[in-house]
This record gives C-alpha cells, sequence and structure tokens, in this order.
C-alpha cells in the first residue's frame, strides 16, 4: 500500500488540480460550502458561477444564519437542487460552527455520510476517506465488483486511504475518478494506480451499469398577465419549495392562449408542461410581478425556460 499511496502522491503534485480554491483554504466554512454545491454539481459550474459570489454575499455560517432564505435561494439560482440551500441555512441557524466529530456533522441538515466525510477529512485533515460517485467507480474497478453493498465500500475506502496525507489522497483519488478512471474510454495506462486495479482489462463491467427509466410528470401552467405583469406565487409543496413560479393548473381555462411545451431533466423525473397564458380584465391573482421585478425573484429553470417562450413568442 506505500508504494500506492506514494503513487497517488507524485501523481496528484503533477496533474492534481492544486489551484482549486475550495482546496487552498482552511476555513471549514468555505470548504462546507463547497462540499454541498459540489454534491449534485460539476467543479466548472460552481467554479464559474457560485462558489465565490455565494462566500461574498455569506462569508461567515453566522451571516447565512441571519440572511432570509429568500436572498440564499436567489443565489443559489440555476444550481437546482434547492433543498440542498435551505438546509445550508438551517445548519447556519443550528450551529455557531461546524463540529469536527463525524456524527455530530452528519446529523446536521443536508449533511448526508459522504460530505460529512468530505468535510472531516478537508477542513479537519482526517484520516477519513471520501466517496463520492468517481471515487466509487475506482474502487469498484480495483476490486472487479460490479454490484457492492455500501458497507462494503466504505469497509474498502477506509482500508486503503493514507493517513500519512489523507487531503492529498482524497483530492486525487477524486481529480484521479474525474480525469483519468473515466466511466468510458479510462485512461488506464496514465494511472498511477494501475500496478494495483484488477479491472482494468475490462473497466466498462465495474460497476455494472444500472438500466433507469426516468417517468414523465406532465404539468399545465397558467401564466395570468394582467397589466403586463405576470402573476407568481410562492411554491409550498416540497417540490422547488420556496422558489417562485407560475401557476400549476388542473385544466386550463378554454379561453387560455396556448404558448407552446417546455420540459426540463430533474434527476428521478422529466417535467413536460404544457404552457398558456391568460389575459385578465382585472387583478384576480395574489401578486403581479413585470418582467425586470421577476429577474430578481428566485425562479427555477423551468419558470425560467416559460419566461424566455412567452418572451420568444411576444417578439
Ligand atoms: N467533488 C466533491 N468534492 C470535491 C473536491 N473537493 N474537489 C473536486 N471535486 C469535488
Amino acid at each position: 500500500m506505500e508504494q500506492t499511496h506514494q503513487n497517488i502522491q507524485t501523481w496528484y503534485k503533477e496533474h492534481g488540480r492544486l489551484e482549486l480554491p475550495w482546496r487552498n483554504t482552511k476555513d471549514p466554512y468555505h470548504i462546507y460550502i463547497s462540499e454541498v454545491m459540489l454534491q449534485q454539481t460539476q467543479v466548472k459550474t460552481v467554479l464559474e458561477r457560485y462558489y465565490f459570489p455565494f462566500l461574498e454575499k455569506f462569508p461567515t455560517l453566522k451571516v447565512l444564519g441571519e440572511a432570509p432564505l429568500d436572498k440564499i435561494l436567489k443565489i443559489w439560482e440555476g444550481l437546482g437542487y434547492y433543498n440542498r440551500a435551505k438546509n445550508l441555512h438551517k445548519t447556519a441557524t443550528l450551529v455557531e460552527e461546524l463540529p469536527q466529530d463525524m456524527e455530530e456533522l452528519i446529523n446536521l441538515p443536508g449533511i448526508g455520510k459522504n460530505t460529512a466525510h468530505a468535510v472531516a477529512a478537508f477542513a479537519f485533515r482526517q484520516a477519513v476517506p471520501v466517496m463520492e460517485a468517481n471515487v466509487r467507480r475506482i474502487l469498484c474497478r480495483l476490486h472487479q465488483l460490479q454490484a457492492p453493498r455500501e458497507k462494503d465500500l466504505w469497509q474498502i475506502a477506509y482500508g486503503m486511504v493514507d493517513k500519512e496525507n489523507p487531503f492529498e489522497y482524497n483530492q486525487a483519488m477524486m481529480d484521479i475518478g474525474a480525469t483519468i478512471c473515466l466511466p468510458q474510454n479510462p485512461k488506464c495506462e496514465t494511472c498511477p494506480l494501475s500496478t494495483v486495479c484488477q479491472g482494468q482489462n475490462n473497466p466498462a463491467l465495474y460497476p455494472a451499469k444500472k438500466k433507469r427509466v426516468v417517468p414523465i410528470r406532465k404539468q399545465n401552467i397558467m401564466i395570468y398577465i394582467y397589466d403586463d405583469k405576470f402573476s407568481l406565487t410562492q411554491r409550498k409543496g416540497k417540490f422547488l419549495h420556496g422558489l417562485w413560479g407560475f401557476e400549476t393548473v388542473e385544466t386550463p381555462l378554454c379561453t387560455a392562449e396556448y404558448l407552446g411545451e417546455v420540459s426540463h431533466a430533474y434527476t428521478h423525473f422529466k417535467l413536460l408542461c404544457k404552457i398558456y397564458a391568460y389575459y385578465e380584465m382585472e387583478p384576480e391573482q395574489m401578486s403581479y410581478f413585470s418582467t425586470e421585478e421577476i429577474k430578481k425573484l428566485a425562479i427555477s429553470k423551468v419558470d425560467e425556460k416559460i419566461v424566455k417562450l412567452f418572451k420568444d413568442q411576444s417578439i
């Protein structure tokens, strides 16, 4: 194992993404924010559009806890999985600083086992492994595992972590997964793990691909328009809670104008919306916003697409 650790360290120094800002800070809060953003979003997007503006607006856990949720959702707009933003806010109201203890970390809202390990390893330099999708793929290939149990993967990961240099080891494993041990056409010939990897003769077999059928959810959306302003309400249900959006209706009014379709792919389903516009003679809804005012609200990707559809049709 010592030689493998050495190979990983050498590779990381030469090829690792050493310049990523969350790898060059000791502030646990900054690292925590990056890990939550990176849970479901690519490095490039987090780096270019979200990490710095978020920290500029909410530089400490205390500032975040005192901020209204609306402001946090606004900065989060477009990043998706808005529960992440709500859980960050909740955590910030619960603790003054992030705990170092793994169990305490896992008990905080929005911090699962993976994120707790990442925060412990990167913010508190603990000798624990991280396990995101890329690392999972590496471990499966190393040991020719097609459908391992979570428990077994963690056991392997704990057995493999470099206790001398856990920070670099873990960051390197993520980089190897992101740049070498790719889902398709992995670059085994340049991999620092090639001397110990059992899967390199047929990497596509590990892990076995899950066949997923994504259900389609259909909705009718009504844009109520009065005096060149649009009715939006703040969502109350579980789905996109807290964001502003257009009204969903069972049956569109027969005098409404059909504008077209908008779709958006979420992780567990695809949303397909038929969009209708209805011009009101007097205001019958709760609140109306101009297009300029809508820009200041936190709205979902779907509602953004709906605004665009409307604008494209009015030209
Ligand atoms: N994904 C999750 N954590 C990460 C990190 N620290 N660096 C790059 N990608 C990541």
